[in-house]
């Protein structure tokens, strides 16, 4: 099952309907941010996702402060910068991850193409098929290699009957390059395959439910090489479908798979452009620090 941008996903019909943000050519082209102000390039044409002055708080401390970037279509967009400058933080609110944690509070605006995600009328469930997440450590269920691909179809409806359920499966496995791997085990445990099997398991069931964005917090943090490469690769091939958010501390990985980097510092958003001018000849001598290894 295959959606353009322009089709509504199957397991929220009329997603949102009222909650349409309306945005002017006038406000796209600005930079919002007025603590540190963002340098490069925040905007593209043709948004998947904008954020406009986005602000976190725990409590009362503020975690992110307004930062205002979009995520291209069918692109990689990587999420570097120091420990605790709110990568994560900054990540969970792109599929409102952050509701689960009661003194967190998400200020300014989050749009899916058209749709405010932090409008009262937006049910997280099915934003969460939308915009889905791809953990640290892989974090199958307790269930078999097919259970865990089929969960998302199931508890969404997606599916009339077994036959398509077992092609979704078969296709999702198949685009995150574990079926040859496990055709002959779809009824094992998932939690007995590798760790690096583990985590392409666990896009499989992320793809599952035909997302438009998936987001990844540090997926290779706890693989070995061989399989951060593997995962790395099937990044790569991802990007024709869908947008990602990868958040790494491997400078390397974001130089590998993607094609804008955003820098965070302390809850700024310091700089954004293209992964080989952000490496190479960055704007910001926080940047620089940085990715020079002067800092962090
Ligand atoms: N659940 C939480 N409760 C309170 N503070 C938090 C929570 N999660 C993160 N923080 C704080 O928010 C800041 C950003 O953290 P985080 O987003 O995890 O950074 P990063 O992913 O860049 O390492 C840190 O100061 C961290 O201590
Ligand atoms: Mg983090």
């Amino acid at each position: 099952m295959e959606l353009t941008s322009n089709q509504t996903h199957p397991a929220f019909p009329t997603l949102l309907s009222g909650a349409v943000h309306q945005e002017s050519e006038q406000t796209r082209s600005q930079a919002y941010t007025t603590g540190r102000k963002t340098v490069g390039t925040p905007f593209v044409d043709k948004p998947r996702m904008t954020c406009r002055d986005v602000e976190v708080y725990y409590g009362e401390k503020c975690a992110i402060n307004k930062i205002s970037i979009d995520v291209g279509c069918n692109e990689v967009l990587a999420m570097i910068g120091p420990s605790g400058c709110g990568k994560s933080t900054f990540l969970r609110c792109l599929n409102r991850m952050n509701d689960t944690v009661p003194s967190c509070r998400v200020v300014g605006s989050i749009c899916l193409d058209e749709t405010d995600i932090y409008h009262p009328s937006v049910d997280v469930v099915p934003l969460r098929a939308q915009v889905g997440m791809v953990f640290q450590k892989p974090n199958p269920f307790p269930k078999s290699i097919y259970d865990n691909v089929a969960y998302g179809p199931r508890i969404h409806g997606l599916t009339k009957n077994k036959v398509e359920l077992d092609e979704i499966v078969e296709t999702s496995l198949i685009k995150a390059g574990l079926w040859e791997e496990v055709k002959d085990r779809l009824l094992e445990p998932g939690t007995g395959l590798s760790g690096g099997q583990q985590q392409r398991l666990c896009i499989a069931r992320a793809i599952a439910v035909s997302p438009e964005v998936i987001l990844m917090d540090e997926p290779c943090s706890a693989l070995d090489p061989i399989a951060t490469a593997r995962v790395e690769e099937l990044i790569a091939e991802l990007r024709t479908q869908f947008s990602i958010v990868i958040v790494t501390h491997a400078m390397q990985q974001a130089a590998r798979v993607s094609q804008r980097t955003a820098y965070f510092h302390l809850g700024d958003l310091i700089e954004v452009g293209a992964t080989d001018k952000i490496f190479t000849n960055p704007k910001h001598r926080l940047t620089e620090d940085y990715i020079t290894g002067r800092f962090g």
